[in-house]
C-alpha cells in the first residue's frame, strides 16, 4: 500500500452492512425480511449485506436468499465439529445449511453469557477450518471506559480472538467494534470515540500480522446504529461498515441503512 495515499486502503475495502436479528423476528418475519431484501437489492458490487439469522431459521433463509449476494451468518457457533456439548452448533452443521459466514464473541455471548475470552481463539480458528467467515465482536463495557480501560479490553480480546489465526487467513476476518454501553441504549459511539477506537484496532493488526493485512481488514461499528447516523459513521476515517441489531428488524429502517449513501 502506498504511504502517500493513506485513503487508498479505505477506498478498495468494499462497505459491509450487517444485520444481527439477535432472537427476534417470527418464521414468516425473517422470510419475508429475506425477500424484501433480495428483491431490493442489487448485484451487491458495491457494498456487501449480511443477515446474521437466528439458528432454528439458517436453513428456510438460505433457500429464500439463494441466487442474491445476501451473505447469510450464525449468531454463535461451537470449536467441536460435533460431540456432547448439549444446545451447540458446529460449523460443520453450519456449513451444511448453506451459512458462510458467522459472529464469534459478540458481547451478548460474553456477558449474559458468560462465554469466556480464550474460547473465541478456537471459535475463530473452527470457522477459518470450515470456510466460514467469521467476525470477531469486541467491545469495552461503561465501567472499562470510564476506569481508562477500553484499549487495554479490547486488545485483550483481539489478542485472545485471534491467537490461532494466520496473517494469510486475516483476509476472511472481520472484526466488529461493539461498545456495549452502546448496543441497544440508543446512545450511539461518538466519530471521535469511533474513529479512535477503530484506530486502535487496526494499529493492533498492523503490529501482529502486518500493514498490508491491517490495510485490507474491514472494521465494523455496531451499537444503536440508525438510519440518521449511519451516514455520520461511516464517514469515519476506519469504519467500513456497521453491524446493526435493533434497527435491522424492519425493512424501513434498515433499507435505509444499507443505503447510507444512495
Ligand atoms: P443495536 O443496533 O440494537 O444497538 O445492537 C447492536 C448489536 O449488538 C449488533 O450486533
Amino acid at each position: 500500500m502506498s504511504q502517500e495515499d493513506p485513503s487508498a486502503g479505505r477506498r478498495k475495502r468494499k462497505p459491509y452492512i450487517a444485520a444481527n436479528w439477535k432472537m427476534n423476528l417470527d418464521r414468516n418475519q425473517a422470510l419475508d425480511m429475506i425477500k424484501t431484501l433480495k428483491a431490493r437489492l442489487g448485484d451487491g458490487d458495491d457494498r456487501e449485506v449480511a443477515v446474521f439469522a437466528p439458528a432454528v431459521y439458517l436453513a428456510d433463509v438460505a433457500a429464500v436468499s439463494q441466487g442474491s449476494p445476501i451473505g447469510l451468518g450464525a449468531q454463535n457457533m461451537h470449536w467441536e465439529e460435533n460431540g456432547a456439548f448439549t444446545g451447540e452448533i458446529s460449523a460443520l452443521m453450519l456449513r451444511g445449511v448453506g451459512v458462510d459466514r458467522v459472529l464469534i464473541g459478540h458481547s451478548e455471548r460474553r456477558h449474559l453469557f458468560f462465554e469466556k475470552d480464550e474460547w473465541m481463539g478456537r471459535k475463530i480458528r473452527a470457522a477459518l477450518d470450515h470456510d466460514i467467515l467469521p467476525t470477531l465482536c469486541v467491545g469495552e463495557t461503561i465501567e472499562e471506559r470510564k476506569a481508562g480501560k477500553a484499549q487495554e479490553v479490547i486488545a485483550r480480546q483481539l489478542k485472545t480472538g485471534l491467537e490461532w489465526a494466520q496473517a494469510i487467513e486475516m483476509s476472511r476476518v472481520t472484526i466488529a467494534y461493539e461498545p456495549v454501553w452502546a448496543i441497544g441504549t440508543g446512545e450511539t459511539a461518538t466519530p471521535d470515540q469511533a474513529g479512535e477506537a477503530h484506530g486502535m484496532i487496526r494499529d493492533w493488526i498492523s503490529d501482529r500480522f502486518g500493514a498490508e493485512v491491517a490495510d485490507d481488514l474491514r472494521i465494523l461499528y455496531g451499537g444503536s446504529v440508525k438510519a440518521d447516523n449511519v451516514k455520520e459513521l461511516m464517514a469515519v476515517e476506519g469504519v467500513d461498515g456497521v453491524l446493526v441489531g435493533g434497527a435491522s428488524l424492519q425493512p424501513d429502517a434498515i433499507l435505509p441503512i444499507i443505503e447510507f449513501d444512495k
